[in-house]
């Protein structure tokens, strides 16, 4: 099913602040390990999710150039946060604040990813959600899919540059 064919509810789906939304994916982003919390909210069982890429909860309005970013990190090895917008299986959507972080094995080999996510700051969703529109706008706005989603990116490292911080502070600060 394309993305276009899905139906949005606009209903926004909650979770609690102490829980945790984990998930461990293969090296492809194959989904390896889904906890309760993540079947609950996203509405699929552990069945439905082992194996299938984890772009199974992708939100169409999430600005592709965020998991440019996230997964150019996890590339170099490194950890990411995010602001993340998903898509549960019946349309609803939820917002959650994402760590993403490779895993090694002993002889500290990435062997895959690994992501917890917890509810998000409001205010900072707030600041997200027009931020993310303008980025989708622009990737939108090309017929070219790679030229948009460049044209994006080139638009949040702009933004940095401004103000002059790198991505983990500003993700931060909002
Ligand atoms: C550990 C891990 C967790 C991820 N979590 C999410 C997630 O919660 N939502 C999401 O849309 N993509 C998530 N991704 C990114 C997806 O793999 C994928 O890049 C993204 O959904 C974009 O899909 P597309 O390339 O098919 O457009 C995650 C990737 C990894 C490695």
């Amino acid at each position: 099913m394309s993305r276009r064919d899905v139906s949005l509810t606009g209903v926004e789906r909650f979770f609690d602040e102490n829980e945790v939304i984990v998930s461990k994916t293969d090296l492809r982003g194959r989904i390896t390990y889904a906890n309760r919390v993540f079947q609950r909210v996203a509405g699929y069982t552990e069945t439905d999710l082992m194996g299938a890429p984890h772009s199974i909860v992708r939100h169409p309005d999430m600005p592709r150039c965020v998991f440019k970013l996230l997964w150019d990190t996890l590339a170099a090895g490194q950890e990411i946060f995010a602001y993340v917008l998903n898509r549960a299986r019946n349309g609803d959507h939820y917002w959650v604040f994402a760590h993403v972080t490779p895993s090694y094995d002993a002889a500290g080999n990435v062997v895959g990813y690994h992501s917890s996510r917890r509810v998000p700051d409001r205010a900072a969703v707030d600041k997200v959600i027009p931020l993310y529109r303008t980025l989708l706008d622009i990737e939108n706005s090309h017929s070219d899919r790679k030229k948009g989603m460049e044209a994006a990116f080139a638009t949040v490292v702009g933004l940095l540059q401004e103000k002059g911080i790198g991505y983990d502070e500003f993700v931060f600060s909002l």
